[in-house]
């Protein structure tokens, strides 16, 4: 973990509430992988005193991509900043997604929600770097929240989206969408990340199918390092539900670990 106080904005590009920074970082970047997250300071003063926990989006020899959607008084301060000023990170932290398996051509799908697509475009090109073939789900409510779709296509990765109200792609939950890519041919790895509801479908399509599947959860967070138990949940991980740190444990784990609330 380092911390880079003077992280310049390269980049900034926004779309309604989503916004993707690219941060020049390269001793950062240098340790990162695909599923780890920075901490981010998002104001000049105390207020607001904690860092923000967001996803690495892409990594770009030295520079570091996020992208975020504007959440709350956080994040809008976030989304004010401009190409040239800089931001104060700390990263990269936490696990990532585990890439240790041979994933030469294996057949990996990856299902993003909302906000949640924002580890998985890094996620796919290192895959696809590792031989895999990558099938990169994206579902959001409306045509307006999957506003990176044209990113993916345009960097190759191939790509299909769902939307709840219809306006694009098939209309429905992206579950629906995973459930017919799983029909048509059965991944060898699926990796998830969004909203709590969709990643507990998917988890239970995982099982159903008997595909291994990657979680990346989220958690609100103190520290993001492991010194403040602000983010503990309870993982199964065979030992009966131990509480886990989100940022330091995770934020990916197995989906089979995982004891999602409401279920013991
Ligand atoms: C490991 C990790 C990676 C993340 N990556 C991204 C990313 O790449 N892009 C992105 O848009 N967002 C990401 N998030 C979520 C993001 O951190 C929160 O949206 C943000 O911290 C909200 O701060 P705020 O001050 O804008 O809103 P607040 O006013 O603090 O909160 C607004 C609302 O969001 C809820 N909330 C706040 N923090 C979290 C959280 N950590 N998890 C779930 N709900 C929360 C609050 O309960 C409240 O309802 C990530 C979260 C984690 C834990
Ligand atoms: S956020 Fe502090 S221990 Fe996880």
């Amino acid at each position: 973990m380092r911390q880079e106080p003077a992280a310049r904005i390269a980049l900034r590009q926004s779309w309604d509430d989503y916004v993707l920074l690219r941060l020049e970082a390269p001793d950062v970047a240098a340790e990162a992988r695909p599923g780890q997250f920075l901490m981010v300071r998002v104001g000049e003063t105390l207020d607001p005193l904690l860092r923000r926990p967001i996803s690495l989006h892409a990594r770009e020899g030295g520079s570091l991509e996020i992208f975020f959607q504007v959440a709350g008084r956080g994040t809008a301060l976030l989304a004010e900043k401009e190409e040239g000023e800089t931001l104060d990170i700390l990263g990269p932290l936490g696990r990532g997604f585990d890439l240790e398996a041979d994933f030469h051509g294996r057949r990996a799908v990856l299902v993003g929600g909302g906000r949640g697509i924002a580890p998985l475009f890094y996620l796919g090109r290192e895959l696809r770097a590792k031989g895999a073939d990558v099938k990169v789900l994206y579902g959001g409510r409306s045509l307006r929240d999957l506003p990176v779709r044209d990113k993916f296509a345009a960097d190759g990765l191939d790509i299909a989206c769902a939307t709840d109200d219809g306006s694009f792609g098939r209309p429905g939950f992206v579950t629906g969408l995973l459930e017919a890519e799983i029909a048509r041919r059965a991944p060898d790895a699926l990796f998830v990340c969004g909203p709590d509801p969709m990643m507990r479908a998917a988890a239970g399509i995982a099982a159903a199918g008997r595909i291994p599947a990657q979680i990346s959860l989220e958690s609100l967070m103190g520290c993001g390092f492991g010194a403040c138990w602000g983010c503990v949940k309870r993982i199964v991980r065979g030992d009966g539900g131990r509480w886990r740190k989100i940022c330091e444990d995770g934020p990916v784990f197995p989906a089979g670990e995982i004891l999602w609330e409401g279920a013991e």
